[in-house]
Formats: C-alpha cells, structure tokens, sequence
C-alpha cells in the first residue's frame, strides 16, 4: 500500500519509515508515442492506423519507420470531427511503436506501471461512489455543448473519465506516462463500443505530440499535474493544446490536509521545507517508485493557473467532509443523499475548501 501525506483520491497509505522530502531528479525529456494494447492490437490494421496514415505510405500499405525518431517524430491524428473510415488506434508496426525510444522510466511511471492491474479494484466501494459523482456532477456543467469537439483525458490511468466521456458522445484522446494504465483504458474504452479513441503515452510536461488549440475540453483527474515534475510546464503544454476558450477541468492535492502528517513527524525544519516547497512525494515501499507531489494551497493553485494563462472558472474542495474516514455512514443510500446535499452546501465555500484533501478546478485558457 501507498499513499501521499494528505490522501483522499488514491488508495491507503504506507506505514512510512521515513518522511524525507523528495529530490529534484532529472528532467529527461520523455519520447512520445501511442500504445497498442498486444491483446487487442490485431483489430488494428495499417489501412485503418491512426499513424500509419498520417506517415509516408508505401507499396503494402505498412508504415516506414521514421529515420530518425527525434526529427520524424509521427503526429497523432489531427483532432476533430470523427473519420468513420479510422480507428484512431495504431497498429503494433507503424513507426510510433519503432519509434519508442529505450529510456529510463521516471519513478511515477514504474508504480503506475505495477498498480494498473489492480488499481480498478481499489476504487469500488461506496465511498468512491460518492466521490465520483461529486466529480461528474462539477465536469458535467463544463462538457462541450458541440458533441463534435475533441477531449482529451490527461493522466487518464484505466480510463475512468474518458469512457464516461466516450459514453457522452466525444471523440477521447487519452494520454499517460504509463504504458499499462493505457492498455487498462484501452480495454475499457473498447468494451464501451468505443472503437475511435487515441492513446498517447506521454509525459504532461512535454505534449507536442498533441496537435495544438484543438480540443475544447482537458480532464486531468487524479491529481496528474501536481505528480509532474513541473506542474506550470505541464499547465502551460495542456493550455497550447486546447482551442481558445478551451477548458482544462484538474484535481490537485490540498497543502494544509498534509499538515497533520508533517506535525505527526515532530520535526519542524521537515514542516519548513514543506511549508516553502508546497513539494512531498507519494511513499511507497520501494524508493525508486517515490514520486513528487506537488501540494497548493487555494491562493496558491489560483496563481499558479493565471500564471500558466487559464482564468478560474470555479474551484470545489473535494471533499470537505472527510468521509474517507467514514465511509460506513454512506452505505445506505437515502443517507447517501443527504450526505451528498451537505457537502456540496460546503464545498465552495472560501473557508471550508481549505478542509478538503483535494481541490477541483475549472480553469478556462486564455486566448
Ligand atoms: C491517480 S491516477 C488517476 C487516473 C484517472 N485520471 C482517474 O481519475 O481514475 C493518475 C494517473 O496519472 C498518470 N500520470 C502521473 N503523472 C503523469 C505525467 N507526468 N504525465 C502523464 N501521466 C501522468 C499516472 O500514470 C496515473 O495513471
């Protein structure tokens, strides 16, 4: 088990050995390309590859590799109205796949890598229930009223938030670091019907793969900006990807819900660093898989966006009442409603959101 010091939207937490503050690491620049789930990779063909019609075509229709990945970099499909004639999906040969370089995986890639299979199953109960609806129920206001527009899920781990979005009716481009999480998504949006999503592996803090001011809606739900390494770099990739007016709708860990954990350390200095840094890490036992947390109060996730370019739009703590904790009260489901009416009484409330283990955002990009 897991955890970040002021959970509420992952799984439990660690028995933690040790409460150091991550270290920068380095910023390798992450390749870019799209995933083939292996066990649905042969409903793909190269007549129908999202990539390998946009590369050079040759005689039998299979895509060339690129001569050199960093200069011929294949582009995902233009984002915009549905082509009937495409999957959106890419084929095991076409040169996104050849272009796959060998890397280092960053730490947040390698845990999510190994929790995929298993990260669904921790996420049905009631309580997670309830939590899910609070999210829809702020998405839903914000959804493109043209069901033609381009969204994208960023970090969209199984695939949650995008099969929902695919059951609405938009054409999803999916995109995370991890490849297993993409294949998890992959099913989950082929199970749904959904034989035109995109899947991109790729790191938030480099997008260019995406094509630019195209899509009218960006999910990042489950705090995947504040794991970057830069999360005004990964705000400002997604602002150049979405359409002018486009709205980028993210969750981010709460600073002040950290709090109790750095205290429980009885060190003031670690408290300090974490007060100035707004930086801790997700602990789990292995060290190489300890990813950086990046944690904002409300003034603070505020001037972080308008920095990046976005206007906030509206901003919920979620969830004021830590129900986390008291997930039995929410078994019942006439209890279930009244719980539900009482939290959102409290959740835009300037004073009661600093409670909350998390913030959701609606933030519009500047033109
Ligand atoms: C807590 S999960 C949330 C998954 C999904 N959005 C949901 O709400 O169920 C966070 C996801 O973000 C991805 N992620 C974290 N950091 C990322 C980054 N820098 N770039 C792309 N994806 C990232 C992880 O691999 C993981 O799948």
């Amino acid at each position: 088990m897991s955890g970040s010091p002021n959970q509420g939207t992952r799984s439990g937490i660690d028995k933690l050995a040790d409460v150091g503050l991550a270290t920068p690491r380095s910023t390798a620049a992450i390749a870019v390309f799209s995933v083939v789930n292996p066990a649905s990779a042969n409903r793909y063909d190269h007549a129908k590859c999202a990539s390998c019609s946009t590369a050079t075509p040759s005689s039998n229709n299979a895509a060339q590799p690129p001569a050199a990945v960093s200069i011929t970099r294949p582009q995902p499909r233009a984002a915009g109205p549905r082509d009937p004639t495409s999957t959106g999906r890419h084929c095991r040969d076409c040169p996104y796949n050849r272009g796959m370089a060998k890397r280092r995986k960053q730490s947040v890639e390698k845990y999510h890598d190994r929790v995929a299979a298993r990260y669904d199953d921790s996420y049905e109960d009631a309580y997670w229930q309830w939590h899910d609806e609070i999210t829809w129920d702020h998405i839903k206001p914000h959804l493109p009223t043209d069901q033609r527009a381009p969204v994208l899920d960023l970090g969209c781990g199984t695939g949650k938030w995008a099969a929902k979005l695919s059951k609405s009716g938009y054409a999803v481009t999916c995109v995370d670091i991890s490849r297993s999480m993409l294949e998890r998504a992959d099913t989950k949006l082929a199970e749904a019907g959904d034989t035109l999503a995109t899947l991109l592996q790729a790191d938030l803090c480099d997008l260019s793969a995406l094509p630019r001011n195209q899509f009218a809606l960006a999910l990042a739900m489950g705090d995947p900006i504040g794991c970057s390494e830069s999360p005004a770099r990964a705000l400002k990739e997604i602002r150049q990807t979405l359409a002018p007016g486009g709205v980028l709708i993210a969750t981010f860990d709460n600073k002040l819900s950290a709090l109790d954990f750095y205290l429980s350390k009885a060190d003031p200095k670690t408290m300090e660093e974490f007060l100035r840094s707004g930086r801790t890490k997700w602990f789990t036992r292995d060290h190489d898989e300890r990813f950086p947390v990046h944690t904002y109060t409300p003034s603070q996730l505020r001037n972080l966006l308008a920095a990046a370019g976005y206007e906030v739009v509206d901003m919920i703590g979620k969830t004021v009442l830590p129900m986390r904790h008291h997930r039995h009260v929410l078994e019942d489901s006439a209890a279930r409603r009244r719980w539900m009416k009482i939290e959102k009484s409290l959740h835009r409330d300037d004073s009661a959101i600093g409670r909350a283990s998390h913030f959701q955002v609606i933030a519009r990009a500047g033109a």
